[in-house]
Formats: structure tokens, sequence, C-alpha cells
């Protein structure tokens, strides 16, 4: 039986007709015919599907999870089954009979490392694939965009002054001290926060987005990602979130963004938002000094902004392990995908036994 948690995550994936869309169009482009392609993380099969009639010679279909069984079924109906075989297992623990021409994985988290797509990649760049190999996604891009949360918004994310006096009013506690938990940052944790970015259309921005991080997954040694970039700010206002979200690229092209503005109402993924509880009065002409990190033995990823010479923390996942992967949120912060990090990728090579063939 398919975990209830895990149909969902499928049925939200499949219901995000750009997403979907876009990996097919990509997928159409990347494959010649005769090629050998690896699909990670096939989940129901449909890029793997895709992949066989693009002409691929032979595709292997690679699932961890009890999904995998969904996907052989779909291999057979379809009509693919002699071209496409089906692994059940991790990735990390497979070889192949012969390295692939091509790989196709979508493991981009709601925040966007988090699904370890760096690590996992990595490893099939040096076992599975030929070296000229072609990939989808090839390459993602991580931008930071600085807003305004609109005040009943982030009445929702943090602990406002407006808001604990009316849980005075409701409940007759003091809840002030609250306030001060809100501004540490050792207590940041409760304040990670995901939004699905078409539901912040009306938001404010107040500069330009900016390139945080550049992974070229070919090339990626899988090593921490530490970058500062500057913004200018080219509205006045109180900055008190930042929004992170990516873009894949196959063939050197943007293929699939969650840029704000940009999604539609059939984006299922949850962009990080970091959220300031002191906010920083912005005007137009401030340069805002955005760190992004990546930590790829915890997989966890945070950010700060600083305007002038004081840093700021903004609200990440620091001190626990509470991974944004889209099977986690769908199951409460502790889903499934329990190990964290491109280094649990390794020690899952090496220690764990693959699971047996479907
Ligand atoms: C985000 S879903 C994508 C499913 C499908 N490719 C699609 O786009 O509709 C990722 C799937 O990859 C599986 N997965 C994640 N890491 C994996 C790995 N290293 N090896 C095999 N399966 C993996 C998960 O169980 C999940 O079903």
């Amino acid at each position: 039986m398919v975990p209830a948690d895990t149909i969902q995550l499928h049925v939200n994936m499949l219901n995000d007709r750009t997403r979907t869309s876009a990996y097919l169009a990509s997928i159409s482009k990347a494959v010649r015919p005769g090629d050998v392609v690896l699909d990670i993380g096939t989940g129901t099969g449909v890029f793997a599907i895709a992949a066989a009639r693009a002409g691929a010679r032979q595709v292997y279909a690679i699932e961890a999870g009890r999904i995998a069984k969904a996907a052989r079924t779909l291999f057979r109906v379809n009509g693919v089954a002699d071209r496409v075989t089906l692994i059940r297992g991790w990735s990390t623990c497979i070889t192949l009979p012969e390295r692939a021409d091509v790989l196709i994985a979508e493991l981009i988290g709601d925040d966007p490392l988090a699904e370890q797509v760096i690590g996992i990649t990595r490893d099939a760049v040096m076992r599975l694939l030929k070296p000229d190999a072609r990939l989808v996604p090839s390459d993602i891009k991580i931008f930071g965009l600085p807003i305004t949360i609109p005040t009943d918004e982030l009445e929702k994310l943090t602990f406002a002054r407006d808001v604990l006096q009316k849980w005075q009013s409701w409940y007759d506690i003091d809840f002030n001290p609250l306030l001060k938990v809100a501004r540490e940052s050792s207590t940041n944790l409760l304040f990670g926060h995901y939004i699905n970015v078409y539901e912040m259309r009306a938001w404010k921005t107040l500069s330009p987005p900016v390139l945080l991080a550049h992974v070229d997954f070919q090339r990626s040694r899988g090593f921490r990602i530490h970058r500062t970039e500057t913004a200018t700010a080219t509205a006045t206002g109180a900055l008190n979130g930042i929004i992170i979200y990516f873009e894949l690229q196959a063939n050197s092209t943007t293929f699939l963004s969650t840029r704000p503005f940009l999604v539609d109402a059939g984006n299922h993924w949850f962009s990080p938002v970091r959220v300031l509880s002191n906010p920083i009065p912005v005007q137009i002409g401030d340069q805002l000094q955005i760190t992004y990190w990546y930590r790829p033995w915890s997989g966890i990823s945070e950010c700060e902004v600083r305007i002038g010479t004081e840093p700021v923390r903004l609200a990440g996942n620091r001190g626990r392990r509470i991974l944004a992967t889209r099977s986690s949120r769908l199951a409460g912060s502790r889903g499934p995908n329990f190990f964290t990090g491109d280094l649990f990728v390794k020690l899952r090579q090496k220690h764990w036994q693959t699971p047996s063939s479907l």
C-alpha cells in the first residue's frame, strides 16, 4: 500500500501542470533516439514514460518509495514496459549495467536543496552517467526577494504586537514576553515559514530578486554554499521578510521557476519565507546585503540580511532537523524522508541494502 501522504504528494505534483509540462518539454528536447535514460525518483513514472516516448532505447526508473508499484503498472498500461526497467531502491545504492546519456531528477524541495538533490545528482554523475550526459535539470538557481509581508499575514507567522494584545483581550493573559522570543534568533525555528508564492501576488517587493546560489549539478562538488549578495532597494518600506525561490535550467535554458508573480494557481511548492521579527525601514537606494548558506551535512539552508553593518539573522530552520521536503510538509514535518543532508546520501549508500525489486 502507498502511504496517503505519498499519494497526496504525487497528486499535488501532477496537478501542478506548469511543473509537469515544463519537465516533459525539457525531457523531449534532451532525449535522443537510442539514449539510455536514468530517471531518479520516478514516482508515478510520468517522466520515464516521456523519455521512452522520446525514443530512449532503455530507461532505468529508480524509486525508493512504494509508489514504485504504481509506476510499474503505468509502464505496462502505457506500452513502455519493454523499454523501462523499474528498480525499487535508493539511486545511491543501486548499480546499473550501463551508464546513462540522460539524467532526469525532480528532487527540488520546498526549501529547494532539502531533498538532497546535490548529493543524489553528484552520486549519479560519478557512478551512473556517461561523462557528457545531459541533465534535466542541469542547474538550479536560488534567489532571495526582499519583501514587506502585510500585517495580517505577518500576524500568522510570528508574535506580532497587535496579535498579542488581541490574545490578551481574549484570554486575559499577558503575552508580551513573546515579543522578546520572536526577536531572539535561537528560537528562529518557531518562525520558519513556507508560503505558496501564488498567495503573495499583492505583497510589496523592495528590490529586484538577488541570485543567492547557482549550482551546476554536473560540476558541483556538494560543498557548503555561503554567498553574500547586494540588493539595491527600489522601493521604500518595512523589510520584514525574504522569499527564497528557485529556477531550473536544462541545456542553458530556464524551464521552470517559482518566481513570485510568475507562478500560476497550480504551483504546488511552498517557498521558504525568512521572517524578520523586527522590520528594517528601507529607503530607495539602500544596499541590502543578503547572505545565504547551505550546509550539505545537515541539508539545512539559512539566510541573513544586513543593512549598513548590523547583521540581522532571519528565521530559518536552525537548531533542529525539520526539512522542507514536500513529503515532510504533507506529513507534518516528520515525513518518511527522515534522513537529512547530502552527507546522509553517502551514509545511505554505504550502509543500506537496496530494497528488493518489486
Ligand atoms: C518529488 S517526487 C517526483 C516524482 C516524479 N518524478 C514526478 O516528478 O512526478 C520524488 C520521488 O523520488 C523518490 N526519491 C527521492 N530520492 C530518491 C533516490 N535517491 N532514489 C530513488 N528514489 C528517490 C521519492 O520517493 C519520490 O517518490
